[in-house]
């Protein structure tokens, strides 16, 4: 059904609109034409040589230089846009460089822009990575400000050379992508008071219903048969009832046996429960659903799409409060898979509602996992913000995780689960405790993890320090990123049996 890729995201939106232009650049029309300039590499044109000359362009990453009325172009303005090294100049590069270019030009009243691609970088690559530049870019999270009715860019226009070959699809592919991340963001950003976890299904649904994806929502009674201890514990503290969502992509002819399955979590507001966290930063906890928010906007990726493996998604939304009725430290629940857990800390709440959520997507028939969390501070002392911290129980499983991240450009190091560190999960009173100790907390967690994952090759993100910007950055705005949704469209796009 082709309208619902399409026509639908489109409204869904006031989306620019996004074209390929073969005409020669002389001859374009638009506010500004976007130019990439490399270290090294002299630009002639539009009277760009006597600023490289006396030294004031010289291509460095998001050296940004408008020109007015450039000589020999119909375009209003030429934007020279610095991408760094010729030889570091890749897809992931010019991903960021057009998401800065829009994002000044934006700045500048621009509305109707194009951007040069026809000297070389025309791989579907690099031209989905263009769009998907100006996509990201352009989505500001100002929703909530009253009297912003600046407008916003109304078109793009990728420029190509007559060879270029195949270029609407890579088009069409980087539109999808980029409008999923910023679906994937919009739900991020949203505050906590606005978004419960019968919002996010909600939400769900609406979006699941437009690019036709089953969707069903576990609801409280259903977890209790099903035997959801864990989740259930978390959530009892609020007064907000949790939801299980579960979305469905199944294509037309699969290719082989895999049936993937995508695990988020989906905690929409962490204050850690009784064992409450500070006051200074807390209102950040409101993206600690952003695992799960990537995973969502994953499947509508993949719904338009259409990859030949059955992909199924799973996110236990929860709000993790404390209150009468919320669980305590020293609490033992029976999971769903049969093992007790002793609640030392609540704020350890993530790894409780994945674990059932885990067990319950072995249970749907997924052979192989993934699972994106927002699960330790631990993973951000360690890798900073600027890697995912990768962790799996099969080395075939994280190979294709990081190949798919590598040619995404979203940056994820592995980290290691030896067996002893298991040691740490000990509980005198309950087959594990929910919490590790001190030391090695992104590992302990991943651990715990890996307990419900068992023989299903599995691999768990830990996305706490790359989920959120808190400052803008020149390509993209303050707040949530969207990781690792690209890289969960790419596994399922290119999985081979
Ligand atoms: N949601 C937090 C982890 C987090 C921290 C996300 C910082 C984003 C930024 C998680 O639920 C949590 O509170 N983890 C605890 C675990 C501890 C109690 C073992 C942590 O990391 O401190
Ligand atoms: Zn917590
Ligand atoms: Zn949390």
């Amino acid at each position: 059904m082709e309208v619902f890729g399409y026509t639908a995201v489109a409204a869904q939106s006031k989306e620019m609109k996004i074209t390929i232009e073969r005409q020669p650049l002389e001859q374009i029309k638009a506010d500004a034409l976007i130019v990439p300039v490399l270290e090294g590499r002299k630009e002639e044109r539009f009277g760009a040589a006597v600023l490289f000359d006396n030294g004031e362009v010289k291509g460095k990453p998001f050296e940004l230089t408008l020109i007015h009325h450039p000589p020999g172009v119909a375009a209003a303005r030429v934007l020279l846009a610095g991408g760094g090294k010729a030889a570091e100049f890749d897809a992931a590069q010019l991903r960021k460089l057009a998401g800065a270019a829009v994002r000044h030009l934006k700045s500048k009243s621009c509305k109707n822009l194009a951007f040069a691609l026809e000297s070389g970088w025309t791989s579907a690559d690099h031209v989905s990575a263009a769009v998907e530049g100006a996509v990201l870019g352009r989505y500001e999270p100002d929703q909530y400000k009253t009297g912003n009715e600046k407008g916003n860019l109304e078109s793009f226009r990728v420029v190509v050379g007559p060879e270029a070959a195949g270029v609407e699809e890579a088009v069409e592919r980087g539109r999808i992508l980029a409008e999923a991340q910023n679906f994937t963001r919009s739900l991020v950003n949203e505050p906590a008071n606005r978004l419960t976890p019968s919002n996010i299904a909600d939400k769900t649904r609406q979006m699941a219903s437009e690019v036709g994806l089953q969707c069903e929502v576990l609801e409280q009674g259903q977890m209790k048969s099903l035997g959801m201890g864990a989740l259930l514990g978390v959530a009892q503290g609020s007064a907000e009832p949790p939801a299980l969502i579960v979305l469905r992509y199944r294509p037309e002819r699969a290719e082989g046996t895999a049936h993937l399955g995508l695990v988020g979590k989906g905690v929409t507001f962490d204050t850690g429960g009784i064992s409450i966290k500070p006051a200074d930063g807390m209102e950040k906890m409101k993206y600690d659903m952003a695992g799960g928010a990537a995973m969502l906007g994953a499947m509508r990726a993949l719904a338009q799409l259409k990859p030949a493996i059955p992909v199924s998604a799973f996110v236990p939304c929860v709000e993790n409060m404390p209150g009468s009725r919320a669980q305590r430290p020293g609490d033992i629940v029976t999971t769903m898979s049969g093992k007790t857990v002793e609640v030392i800390n609540t704020d350890a709440e993530g790894r409780l509602i994945l674990a059932d959520a885990i067990t319950y997507a072995r249970r749907q028939g997924c052979t192989h996992l993934v699972d994106a969390a927002t699960l330790t501070g631990a993973i951000v002392v360690a890798l900073g913000h600027m890697r995912v911290g990768l962790f799996a129980n099969q080395d075939a499983m994280r190979d294709r995780v990081l190949a798919a991240a590598n040619a995404e450009g979203e940056r994820m190091w592995p980290m290691p689960l030896d067996a002893d560190y298991k040691e740490y999960l000990k509980s005198a009173f309950a087959d594990l405790s929910n919490v590790g100790g001190r030391w090695g907390g992104a590992i302990t967690a991943a651990w715990f993890l890996k307990e419900f994952a068992e023989d299903t090759p599995w691999v768990h993100l830990d996305i706490a320090g790359t989920a959120w910007l808190d400052d803008a950055k020149p390509f993209l705005a303050k707040g949530a990123t969207g990781l690792p949704l690209r890289t969960m469209v790419r596994l399922a796009t290119e999985w081979k049996d």
